[in-house]
């Protein structure tokens, strides 16, 4: 089984912190919040991916990307030839924030103090996993990854040396292909999602 430097299990050590999260209080976005929504996936994996925040089905279920952004990120995933059950998924912010709208609450994006307290978590994670790539899902991840603003569209596509060490690797949110109303633009981004995955995928092997 995996160790870490000081000689503990893993396993073991990531139960703890993943324990240790559902009690978090470093930002406010803990109240409105059903659960906090952490990592998960093997902890020896090679590929780290990091989303954004949960979403309305992931703060129910207590899992990340299992709603319909969940379903895009499988789908693509399966194309590039990567199998979700080898890689660690997680996400930049552990609580879903939202603006409640009637009986629907909806997505309201975090912000740069939000993602900052929450960064000590994806650090703990990155810490215990080691990746040989971390993955950044769109800007939030990108920003909690580089601790700066990033533009999706010029940085996307390409291996690069993250600031605490190790291979970093952006790309689109699958949330933006479900924003896209036109459906050739649609299928067009959808594809260059799964070549930037079979690229992240090839820095790996
Ligand atoms: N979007 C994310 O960024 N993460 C999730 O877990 C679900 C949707």
């Amino acid at each position: 089984t995996a160790r870490t430097a000081q000689g503990g299990n893993v396993t073991g050590a990531w139960e703890a912190l993943r324990d240790e999260a559902m009690g978090c209080q470093r930002c406010p976005l803990w109240k409105p919040a059903t659960q906090t929504v952490f990592g998960e996936g093997p902890v020896d994996a090679r590929m780290m991916f990091v989303g954004e925040q949960p979403g309305d089905q992931e703060d129910l279920a207590g899992r990340p990307f299992v709603g319909p952004a969940g379903q895009v990120f499988d789908a693509a995933l399966g194309e590039a030839g990567i199998d979700r059950a080898t890689v660690y998924v997680t996400n930049a912010v552990k609580h879903f924030k939202f603006e409640p709208r009637g009986k629907r609450r909806i997505h309201s994006k975090p912000n740069a103090g939000e993602i900052d307290a929450c960064r000590w978590w994806v650090e703990q994670e990155t810490m215990l996993v080691q990746p040989r790539l971390t993955v950044a899902l769109g800007a939030t991840a990108a920003r909690s990854l580089t601790g700066r603003t990033v533009t999706i569209g010029r940085e996307r596509g390409r291996g690069f040396e993250l600031p605490g060490g190790g291979t970093g690797f952006i790309t689109v949110h699958p949330s933006f292909l479900l924003r896209i109303d036109d459906p050739a633009r649609a299928e067009d981004e959808r594809g260059r999602f799964v070549v930037d995955l079979r690229a992240a995928a090839a820095l790996v092997v």
